[in-house]
């Protein structure tokens, strides 16, 4: 029901992703693709994925922020899952009405993110490009869970994060036996 696709070219070195996916990877429905260790080489099975991505009705983009974007393996992973005819163009509507959650942490700090910080721009400057591509699909584009000054925050700033990725999870997946409960109910 939830696929949560991680892209961190360095699991095992992760601090901030590795906290986060601990904190949600018991959730009941949720499936993990973590692309650098299925795909090390690259070489995605579009078929695959696609079928994930079929079977979901969340879509879970998380990944350390790499120059503004996502990191490498990710963008391959939209060039290649994302194809026309099957997630866009005309009759294609395989993710339409699906839900995206992006997770993302960054190293500057919710200051740097501002006119007058290192990276000269609000963070809302930055989010255009990740969130078109979901609606280009036709996904349903949530509020991003962004994680700021990842290296610098200390244990409990990040655990309580973590906790509360975990509880947007809870409710979206609460919202969701709702809706099923409701559907199954007679008229
Ligand atoms: C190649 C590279 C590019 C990065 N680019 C950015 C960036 O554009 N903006 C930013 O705020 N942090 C940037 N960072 C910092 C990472 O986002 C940060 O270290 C990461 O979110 C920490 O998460 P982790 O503990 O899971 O690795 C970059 C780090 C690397 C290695």
């Amino acid at each position: 029901m939830i696929y949560l696709v991680l892209a961190h070219p360095y699991p095992s070195q992760s601090r901030a992703n590795r906290v986060l996916l601990d904190a949600v990877r018991d959730l009941p429905g949720l499936e993990v693709c973590s692309l650098y260790d299925r795909y090390p080489d690259f070489d995605i099975d579009v078929a695959a994925e696609q079928a994930a991505l079929s079977r979901a009705q969340l879509v879970v983009w998380m990944h350390p922020l790499f120059w503004y974007s996502v990191p490498g393996l990710l963008k391959h992973w939209f060039d290649q899952v994302l194809s026309h005819g099957w997630a866009y163009g005309d009759g294609a509507a395989a993710l339409h009405g699906k839900d995206c959650l992006w997770v993302a942490s960054t190293g500057g700090t919710p200051q740097a993110y501002s006119a007058a910080g290192v990276h000269q721009r609000p963070f809302a400057d930055f989010v255009p490009p990740i969130e078109e591509t979901a609606l280009f699909c036709g996904m349903n584009w949530l509020a991003p869970c962004i994680l700021h000054g990842a290296n610098e925050i200390d244990e409990p700033q990040l655990a309580a994060h973590a906790r509360l990725l975990r509880d947007r999870l809870e409710q979206w997946l609460a919202l969701q036996a709702d809706a099923a409960g409701k559907a199954g109910q007679a008229p």
